[in-house]
Formats: structure tokens, C-alpha cells, sequence
């Protein structure tokens, strides 16, 4: 029987705060929030307000500290069942996506954030080695990664073009989904790193004046675990999916101080509106869940439908999940409206009451189709993995041709390189298909020449006895030789016009 140990079932509020940045501090900007006791998870703001919350992060804690202290013990509750969510929320350059470690590059250090130090932990706990009375499950880990841009939901995992990674979202019997999305079987840590990069790499990211890489969207990066276990001595077992979440939203930010304008500007209008049906789904679910348990407060209506950020986190807020929030403030005096802002926030979310539950098992009998799932998903991801490096591949081998074309070209560059690209297209283009071609040539050539042979032999044979039949043999040796001889070439002709033309008529007269 597992110890499942403690549950929380508030959504636990970490505030971190960023150290001031070197511009700051060269512009004579200072600290306005004080941690009075560091060992005590208490702030004051403004030398007034007082806040109080699960933890607090003062500008000198590592990321492995913040990590120790409020990740690890959630993020292995993933493996007993659970789902779970960790939130980054925050004005924009408050640091989340620093904390989350969305922007990963691959290196471990001490910068590193949450999300690859979890991927660690969760591939050491999957690989352990069984335990010895035959209890312990066996894993399979997936993951996804997807971005909500201006209100469309993107698959950032996926090897197709921009507009053809949108995808919808629905709601069915086990809460908001989005189907068609990609999930990879990923087998180890750096397996997962790199689909982590892949991902990032294309999330739309634009500089301001408030983060020189500001995240214009907000992503959702999901471990994904199947769990196999056996549920009694007599062999019978059940499968669990739980999910864990790292949410890394866009930053809100003032028109005004950040002087968007243009495509930043509307970008930043649907980024504030999102939060803002974030931020009134938090305040209704706390007055649901809140201490004044009155009857209307109980029946308070939360609108997760008015954004699709809010429907997407419907699981994460008031829903079967244990949730983190990390609250990223900025302690600079100019900043602190809007630190405020989000303290208050993360005050509210902190009374919201989660019903974390361990996700319904499957019995094996019910999912008949999982193997085959899994051997699919499988076959997918490796197909991925090998599609990756052939883009690299062909990626690294246009390079020089593209160089060459703007080397080359000072009149219409863009027209040359252009038809460079059209040209280089084609010539992929057809070595693809003669390459398939190739492929079912040498398939039907395979199959041929394993049919061919038994005949030839035969006819050698009948040949053989018929010569040797007659009372007199009218064949010399020599003779006999050059039958065989015709009758061998005859099938090699054959045989060649077939690695030739695999046409369907063929196959048919081979089948
Ligand atoms: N705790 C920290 N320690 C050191 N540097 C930090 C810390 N938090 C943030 N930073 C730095 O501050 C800058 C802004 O951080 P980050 O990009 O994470 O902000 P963000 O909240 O994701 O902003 P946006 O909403 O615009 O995407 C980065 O250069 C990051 O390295
Ligand atoms: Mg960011």
C-alpha cells in the first residue's frame, strides 16, 4: 500500500522577489519591499501593507532553493497520481519565466529553473529499480507544450507550419481538452530538454522596454504520466494519467510605461485581458472557498469561459489539482502598483480550495488499446526525433546555397534567393519521391525475386528430366549449359524489369 502523505488542498502561494537589475540600480531605483524575519513568509510593501503566505523568496534565494522548498514534494505527487499545476504569475520582468525555466538552453547550472530540475527528479524516480514485493508501477512519460497567443491556442511541439499548429479546445467527461495536441513519449531527462527548446523556440517573444525578452503569450508545458500498476497477487493491473503543468503567462504590463504601441500594443490588450478573467476567476473561487462560508458566497458564479486562458486552467484552479502559484514581484519603487497588484492577487488565490484526488485508475480490460497507444505513440515520437534531424540536416545543408545566393546577388537578393529556395524545394521535392519510389522498387524487387527462384528452379528441373528422359540425350554438355544459361537470363530480364517499373499491373501478376 503507497503513503500518499499530505495533500494540500489550498493552492499554495510562493511570492518571489526579483533582485533589482543593473539598470535599476544605475537609475537610483530602490527596494520597497522588505521580508522583516527571512525565515517567516511575511512582506511589507510600501512600509505598510503586510502580506502573509505560503513562502516567501527573498531577491538572494537560488532557484535549487526555491525548487527544495516548494516543488519537489508536488511534483513527486504526479507519480503517486495527481495532477498537478505550477503557475507563474507576475508583471511583465517580474521573473517568471526565470523561475519557471521556460527558456531553458539546454545547461544545467544555477540559474536553472523549476521545469528541468522537475524533469530530473521525475526520470530518477521513474527509472528507480522496482521494489522487491512486486508493487511498484511502471512508467511511461509524454510530454506537450503549448502556447495561447492573442486568444489562439498554438501546438508548439508540432512539425507544421505556424498556422496549421492552431488548434481548438473542447470540453468532454474529463474536463477541457485540446485535441490533436502533440504528445511525445520521452525517455529521459535530455530527451525531454530538447522538446522543451524545440518548443520554446518558437513562442512568440518580442522586446519592450520592460524585458528585453518579453514572453508575448503564455505556455503550458505538460509531463504527462501513464502509470501501470499491479493491482493484487493474481496479476490484474490499472493504468493512471495524471498531468503536472508549468504555466508561464505573459506579464501584465501598462500601455503607458511599457509605450506599446502597434502589434506590442495589441498583444498587450489581450494579454491583460486574459489575466483580468484570471483575475476574476481567483477572486470568485476565494469567495467561494473563503472563511465566510455564507450561502451566496458559497454560490458565487466563476466564469471560466471568458477567456480561454481560464477554461485552460479550469483543472488547476477550484478543480482536482494540487496547485502552486509563484507570485514574481519586482521590488523597485517604480514598479510597485502593480507589485501590489499581484500581492493582492496571490492573497486572494491563497484561500482558493482545491479538491486534489488521485486521477480514476483504468483496468487493463478497459484499456484494451493502451499498448497499442503506446507502441503508436512510440513509433511517433521516434519518427519526430528523426524528422528533426533531417530538417537540421537539410537545414545546415541549404545554409551555404542560401549564402551563396546573397554573396552573389545585389540586384532583387530576395527574388534569387527566392527561386534559390523554389529550386532547392523541387530537388528535395523529387528526391523524396524517387527515394519512395525507390523504396517500393526495392520492396516488389524483394518479393519478386523470392517468387522467382522456386520457378526457375522448377523449369531447370522439368528441363533436366526431360533431357534425361530420352533414350538418347541429343545435347552435349555444352548445349546443356547454354539452356540453363537462356533460361536464366530469360528470368534475370525479367527480374531487372521489374526493379524498373513497379507498376500496379506487376504487382498484381506477383501477388
Ligand atoms: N530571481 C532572479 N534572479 C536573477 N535574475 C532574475 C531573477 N528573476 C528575473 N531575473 C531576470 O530578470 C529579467 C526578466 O525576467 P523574465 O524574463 O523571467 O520576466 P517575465 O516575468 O517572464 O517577463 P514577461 O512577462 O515579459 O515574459 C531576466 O533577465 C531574468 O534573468
Ligand atoms: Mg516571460
Amino acid at each position: 500500500m503507497q503513503n500518499l502523505g499530505t495533500v494540500p488542498d489550498t493552492v499554495q502561494v510562493a511570492v518571489r522577489i526579483r533582485p533589482l537589475s543593473s539598470q535599476e540600480l544605475a537609475g537610483g531605483h530602490h527596494n520597497v519591499i522588505i521580508q522583516p524575519n527571512p525565515a517567516e513568509p511575511r512582506l511589507i510593501a510600501r512600509g505598510a501593507e503586510e502580506f502573509t503566505f505560503t513562502e516567501v523568496y527573498g531577491p538572494t534565494v537560488s532557484q535549487a532553493e526555491v525548487y527544495d522548498r516548494s516543488v519537489r514534494s508536488i511534483v513527486l505527487k504526479l507519480l503517486q497520481g495527481f495532477n498537478v499545476s505550477i503557475l507563474a504569475y507576475g508583471q511583465t520582468g517580474s521573473g517568471k519565466t526565470y523561475t519557471i525555466g521556460t527558456s531553458f538552453d539546454g545547461r544545467l547550472t544555477n540559474q536553472s529553473g523549476i521545469l528541468p530540475r522537475a524533469l530530473l527528479d521525475i526520470f530518477d524516480a521513474v527509472n528507480a529499480p522496482p521494489e522487491g514485493d512486486g508493487s511498484s508501477a511502471s512508467y511511461r512519460v509524454f510530454c506537450s507544450f503549448m502556447e495561447l497567443y492573442q486568444e489562439h491556442v498554438y501546438d508548439l511541439l508540432s512539425h507544421r507550419n505556424r498556422y496549421e499548429r492552431l488548434l481548438g479546445i473542447r470540453e468532454d467527461t474529463e474536463g477541457v481538452i485540446v485535441p490533436g495536441l502533440t504528445e511525445l513519449a520521452v525517455s529521459s531527462a535530455e530527451e525531454t530538454f530538447r522538446w522543451l527548446m524545440v518548443g520554446a523556440n518558437s513562442r512568440a517573444t518580442a522586446p519592450t522596454r520592460m524585458n528585453k525578452e518579453s514572453n508575448r503569450s503564455h505556455t503550458i508545458f505538460t509531463v504527462i504520466i501513464r502509470s501501470r500498476r499491479k493491482t493484487n497477487a493474481t496479476a490484474g493491473e490499472h493504468v493512471r494519467i495524471s498531468k503536472l503543468h508549468f504555466v508561464d503567462l505573459a506579464g501584465s504590463e501598462r500601455a503607458k510605461k511599457s509605450r506599446a504601441s502597434g502589434d506590442r500594443l495589441r498583444e498587450s490588450i489581450q494579454i491583460n485581458k486574459g489575466l483580468l478573467a484570471l483575475g476574476n476567476v481567483i477572486s470568485a473561487l476565494a469567495s467561494s472557498s473563503g472563511t465566510s462560508q455564507t450561502k451566496s458566497a458559497r454560490t458565487t458564479f466563476v466564469s471560466y469561459r471568458d477567456s480561454k486562458l481560464t477554461r485552460l486552467l479550469q483543472n488547476s484552479l477550484g478543480g482536482n489539482s494540487i496547485t502552486l502559484m509563484l507570485a514574481c514581484v519586482s521590488p523597485a519603487d517604480y514598479n510597485i502598483e502593480e507589485t501590489i497588484s499581484t500581492l493582492r492577487y496571490a492573497d486572494r488565490a491563497l484561500s482558493i480550495r482545491n479538491k486534489p484526488a488521485r486521477t480514476p485508475p483504468a483496468s487493463m480490460g478497459q484499456s484494451s488499446s493502451m499498448a497499442e497507444v503506446e507502441r503508436l505513440s512510440k513509433t511517433v515520437s521516434e519518427l519526430r526525433t528523426e524528422n528533426d534531424q533531417l530538417r537540421r540536416r537539410i537545414a545546415a545543408e541549404l545554409k551555404p546555397a542560401i549564402e551563396a545566393g546573397l554573396a552573389g546577388g545585389k540586384n532583387g537578393t530576395g527574388r534569387h534567393l527566392a527561386a534559390q529556395n523554389r529550386l532547392l524545394h523541387g530537388q528535395l521535392q523529387s528526391s523524396i519521391e524517387e527515394s519512395t519510389r525507390n523504396e517500393l522498387r526495392a520492396s516488389i524487387a524483394e518479393n519478386a525475386l523470392g517468387r522467382l527462384e522456386p520457378l526457375v528452379l522448377h523449369e531447370l528441373r522439368t528441363e533436366y528430366d526431360d533431357l534425361t528422359g530420352m533414350a538418347t540425350c541429343p545435347l552435349s554438355g555444352d548445349e546443356l549449359r547454354t539452356k540453363c544459361e537462356e533460361i536464366l537470363l530469360r528470368y534475370r530480364t525479367e527480374y531487372e524489369a521489374l526493379q524498373q517499373r513497379p507498376t500496379a499491373q506487376h504487382r498484381s501478376t506477383l501477388d
